[in-house]
């Protein structure tokens, strides 16, 4: 028998945007379509792994045989994320999480004034892949970076700052990848290791990661 990369491992994969509420009917979000992080959790499922995903809303099929715990808000997903890590081989993080959420949400609808400028006050959210990658007995944790310029700089200062093992850089302001594509070129980053992974679908692409990743931690274990 061939060992599978992941077999016997179990690994959460982040996934999709959160929605931050204003008031019982609006919210602050983003593009992501979960896309990528979706086709992660498909790859991990075939190198073996047991999978949880937790996904904010997206409108995409969970892949079979995988387990899927459905959250909106940043906090929500940073708690579905702490529930058992300690059990936790590999964490992905390929969701794009808001940073920021309105300090307060509105009771009830927020109703349209006379005047012409509104302004919001937002509160940071908590960073659910450092906190991850500073738990104890943490789990080998990997981070996306969506970047737009200075790609692998901004991505190993990412690296360094939330304590990662690996991090996925993507430029998003490239044409036809990135947020909401079928394709994606990304470049994987170590603290010593820049591998660029050309355009291509995301599910080849997160064959090309997982493969990489589970090399990454099994090399881990060894030492
Ligand atoms: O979902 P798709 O449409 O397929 O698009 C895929 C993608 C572009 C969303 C994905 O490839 C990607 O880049 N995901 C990360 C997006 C992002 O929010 O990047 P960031 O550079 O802002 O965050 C860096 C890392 O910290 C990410 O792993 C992010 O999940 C994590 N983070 C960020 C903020 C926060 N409060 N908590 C976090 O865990």
């Amino acid at each position: 028998f061939e060992t599978l990369a992941l077999s016997g491992r179990t690994v959460y994969i982040t996934a999709g945007p959160t929605r931050e509420a204003l008031d019982p009917v609006r919210y602050i979000s983003n593009h992501s379509s979960g896309k990528m992080g979706y086709a992660l959790a498909a790859a991990a499922r075939d190198a073996g792994a047991r999978v949880r995903l937790i996904s904010g809303p997206v409108s995409i099929a969970v892949p079979d045989r995988v387990q899927c715990v459905q959250v909106e808000s940043a906090q929500q997903m940073l708690d579905a994320s702490l529930e058992g890590l300690a059990d936790c081989d590999l964490f992905i993080a390929a969701a794009a999480v808001a940073d920021y959420r309105p300090v307060s949400v509105a009771e009830h609808k927020i109703k349209k004034g006379s005047e012409e400028i509104m302004e919001l006050h937002l509160v940071k959210n908590p960073d659910i892949v450092a906190t991850v990658a500073s738990s104890k007995n943490r789990p080998f944790t990997v981070g996306f970076a969506a970047e737009t310029r200075d790609v692998v700089a901004y991505a190993q200062d990412k690296l360094a700052r939330k304590r990662l093992d690996l991090i996925v850089a993507n430029d998003v302001s490239a044409p036809g990848i990135g947020f909401n594509s079928d394709e994606n070129a990304v470049t994987l980053v170590g603290p010593d290791s820049v591998e660029s992974l050309p355009q291509t679908h995301k599910q080849q692409l997160a064959r090309q990661l997982i493969n990489r990743i589970a090399r990454h931690l099994n090399e881990q274990a060894k030492t």
